[in-house]
């Protein structure tokens, strides 16, 4: 057995950030975005393109950034603007990203200051795509898309939704809190890689991933159900990570009150039974599960459709439950996929027949997943928590240690642990 301790690879220390507004109606939404990152301490450049001034002028930049605006390579030229900006900075985010955004961005277009920002650029790059469905799915922007992601460039699905007019549908910039904390796991990740090696921040593109968050539901009628205390915190940090690293990801996640994440689909489940189903149809094209959702073991063995009312002289019914499927070793026994990692994870507090790490050696055997995470409850203190510490115990009989730090850092260890074991 040998044992690893993971590094923490959190980038949250003030950092250079490029702001790039490209002209969509959701530029407005920019403003939010770039207030997140100064107020918690970035130095942020906004640089909108002329179109984006069309739909949010000049001062509003200015004023929230508390730096000059500036759009073309002609102003301010004795400081080089077009070289200096995107080599001093830690981060590039254009949010939205308009189709023809994309387009010049694709083709190494310099024809203004944003995009020749972009080709000095050498930190990490994300880009928030926002417009109608149809120009989304051409093949032109589909292709562009594919060309950005191949170099390392974090290409965020949009959200699905209201569009500008009455129409509906894929196409909508994800939430402004979402891109922020899509920017800050990328800023993690890039800290935790050679920064000469631009694809390797994206270690997981054009891999799909399954990840299960929150606590589910067992109705014994409308209002009432037996549930448990899973925020859903550490799943969706997973969904987050594995964005970041440019996985297509599928969350499916029961009963939280979180955000979907940036570029991520999302999934609502209630029960184990629905949880169950969601997750094993996504598994069969999926390269990695990972079940962080606390799934009820058990449920009522019959279910009301109609509010169960009290009674006059006080008598109860008990409930009777029968047991739930466990989906992790379903997941582990029947792979769905050659190759494919499933990952499960322990909370433990050891008791008299073993200690906490015994105890999920044990899990991890019984239920044939590759890898384990186990947390230590002892305390009573992940639930809801934002932060995490773990074991990460391997079949191969490695183990990794990750001390107390943001769920984003145990995130990403669970993923460098799946990305060793994933098929070449
Ligand atoms: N899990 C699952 N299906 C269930 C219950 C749990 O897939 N019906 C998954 C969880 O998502 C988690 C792992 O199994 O990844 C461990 O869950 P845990 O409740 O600790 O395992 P149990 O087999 O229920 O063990 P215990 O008897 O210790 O509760």
């Amino acid at each position: 057995m040998s044992t690893t301790r993971a590094s923490d690879p959190v980038a949250d220390a003030p950092t250079r950030v490029v702001l790039g507004v490209a002209g969509g109606i959701a530029a407005y939404k920019a403003a939010e975005l770039l207030r997140r990152f100064t107020e918690s301490g970035h130095d942020v450049t906004v640089v909108p393109t002329a179109a984006a001034l069309e739909f949010v002028g000049a001062p509003t930049w200015a004023a929230l950034s508390g730096k000059p605006v500036h759009t073309r390579v002609w102003d301010d030229v004795h400081e080089v603007p077009h070289v200096r900006l995107g080599r001093e900075a830690d981060l590039v985010v254009v949010a939205p990203a308009t189709a023809d955004f994309l387009a010049r961005a694709t083709h190494g277009r310099a024809d203004d200051l944003l995009t020749s920002t972009l080709l000095t650029a050498r930190c990490p790059v994300v880009l928030a795509p926002a417009m109608h469905t149809e120009m989304w799915e051409h093949p032109a922007t589909v292709a562009n898309v594919a060309t950005l992601r191949d170099r390392g460039v974090v290409v965020l699905e949009p959200a699905s939704g209201r569009l500008t007019g009455a129409d509906t549908g894929k196409g909508r910039l994800p939430d402004p809190s979402e891109i922020f904390e899509a920017c800050l796991d990328l800023l993690a990740r890039s800290a935790a890689v050679d920064p000469a090696d631009l694809s390797g921040r994206t270690d997981l593109a054009g891999r799909h991933v399954v990840v299960s968050a929150g606590g589910t539901r067992e109705h014994l009628d409308p209002v009432r159900f037996l549930g448990n205390a899973s925020s859903g915190k550490q799943g969706y940090a997973l969904a987050r990570a594995a964005a970041a690293r440019g996985a297509r990801v599928t969350l499916v996640a029961a009963n939280t009150a979180l955000a979907d994440p940036a570029g991520v689909d999302v999934v609502p489940v209630v029960s184990t039974a629905d949880l169950r189903d969601a997750v094993l149809t996504a598994a069969k094209e999926a390269d990695a599960v990972v079940m962080a959702a606390a799934p009820a073991d058990f449920r009522p063995l019959a279910h009301s459709s109609t509010k169960i009312k009290k009674r006059a002289d006080g008598t109860v019914d008990p409930v009777h439950l029968e047991q739930n499927p466990d989906v992790l070793a379903t997941l582990a026994h029947d792979r769905a996929r050659s190759g494919q990692v499933v990952v499960g994870f322990a909370a433990e507090t050891g008791d008299e027949t073993g200690t906490v790490l015994e105890l999920g050696r044990a899990k991890l055997a019984r239920k044939g997943c590759d890898l384990l995470v186990v947390n230590d409850v002892g305390g009573g203190a992940v639930f809801g928590a934002d932060d995490n510490e773990a074991v990460i115990l391997a079949a191969d009989g490695t183990e990794v240690l990750v001390p107390r730090a943001a769920k984003r850092v145990l995130a990403h260890a669970i993923w460098d642990q799946v990305s060793l074991r994933m098929d070449s």
